[in-house]
């Protein structure tokens, strides 16, 4: 791939005019959102989506999240329905992403769903995010930024490493602060909805498809209704696979990852959780899972250094821990060859 001269953008009206200006002329952008840096692209125009998956090395039967500004522009490109409408009113903007059918003749790149019938779509809360989406006005494909694989970025510099020289532009916006991608949940299956039971689980229930920066409880309460928790079909492999996140391995370090680590072993470098003694970086002292959230990939970018294999303490697994829990399992697990 040709190496190309990427733009640092500040978010002032300045910068945020530029980043629109980029994306509408077909260009690729990372920008901040308060769960991690996306990198954007005009959803509607195919060149510029496929420049993501080029930019990013990613696997062609990967979907994308859309970004919108409005509930309006949402209703444009997916079928609504109560639940929908729901979810939205009580977690928009912010870090909940809906699967949903997709409208007919929405004008989308098929490549942004990899042809499947449904649409992944979210309004993301970050103000500069915001901005940049109603400047530019449209619909933005965005994945998060960062070569296919490796830890999603949480910050400007983060997004640099992994992709300077292969995207247009970077809006600074500093450190993002939920630190975990957003919660994705499937409405295809539920009720009154365009595919039925077709869809995934064949479940009337909304389906978890990615533990993420909201938490399963909170959804569950607004509802009042539990949803169900997608296993992934291993039978089926890669192609039953609706999120990268679903790969076995993701969200790896370079070095190899010890989980529920009691203790630190010689020669390792030990990522702690609460009172951790030896610990060479702490998500959270106190505890507290939003912060640990917030922390865990800049902190996992920060100890992956060097080849020392990297321990991490025990998480609970309540809340914000199941979707730190979830990107940690991966982060350990046996890499592709
Ligand atoms: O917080 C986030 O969600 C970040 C920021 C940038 O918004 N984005 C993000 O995108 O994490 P990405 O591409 O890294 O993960 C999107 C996930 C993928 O696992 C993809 O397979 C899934 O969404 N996805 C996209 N469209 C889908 C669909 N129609 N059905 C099921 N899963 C879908
Ligand atoms: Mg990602």
């Amino acid at each position: 791939m040709k190496s190309i001269t990427t733009r640092h953008l500040t978010p002032n009206s300045g910068g945020i005019a530029a980043a629109a200006n980029i994306l509408s002329a077909g260009g690729l952008v990372a920008f901040a959102t308060e769960t991690v840096y996306g990198l954007g692209a005009d959803a509607r125009n195919d060149r510029a989506v496929a420049a993501i998956f080029a930019a990013k090395s990613r696997p062609s039967f990967n979907p994308l999240i859309v970004h919108v500004a409005d509930v309006k522009t949402a209703r444009i490109y997916v079928q609504w329905c109560d639940i929908a409408a729901r979810l939205a009113d009580a977690f928009w903007p912010g870090p909940l992403t809906l699967v949903l059918p997709i409208a007919a003749d929405c004008g989308l790149s098929p490549l942004v769903t990899a042809q499947l019938p449904s649409l992944a779509i979210r309004i993301p809360a970050r103000p500069s995010a915001r901005k940049l989406l109603a400047q530019f006005g449209g619909p933005v494909a965005a994945p998060s930024a960062n070569p296919s694989g490796k830890i999603s970025p949480t910050t400007a510099a983060h997004v640099a490493a992994g992709l300077s020289g292969r995207i247009d532009a970077i809006l600074d916006d500093g450190a993002c602060d939920v630190g975990v991608e957003s919660t994705i949940l499937d409405l295809t299956g539920v009720d009154g909805n365009g595919l039925g039971k077709t869809g995934r689980g064949k479940t009337d229930a909304p389906v978890l498809l990615r533990p993420g920066g909201l938490p399963q409880e909170t959804i569950e309460a607004c509802l009042g209704m539990a949803i169900t928790v997608h296993t992934p079909d291993t039978e089926n492999g890669a192609a039953h696979i609706t999120a990268p996140g679903q790969l076995a391995s993701h969200y790896a370090p370079n070095a190899p990852v010890r989980l529920n680590a009691a203790e630190k072993r010689p020669g390792e470098m030990l990522l702690g959780f609460g009172e951790t003694l030896d610990a060479d970086l702490n998500l959270s002292p106190s505890g507290d899972l939003i912060e640990a959230a917030a922390n865990l990939f800049r902190y996992l970018h920060d100890i992956d250094t060097s080849t020392a294999p990297i321990a991490i303490s025990p998480i609970p697994n309540t809340g914000l821990g199941r979707a730190i829990n979830d990107r940690l399992k991966r982060a350990a697990a046996p890499r592709p060859t």
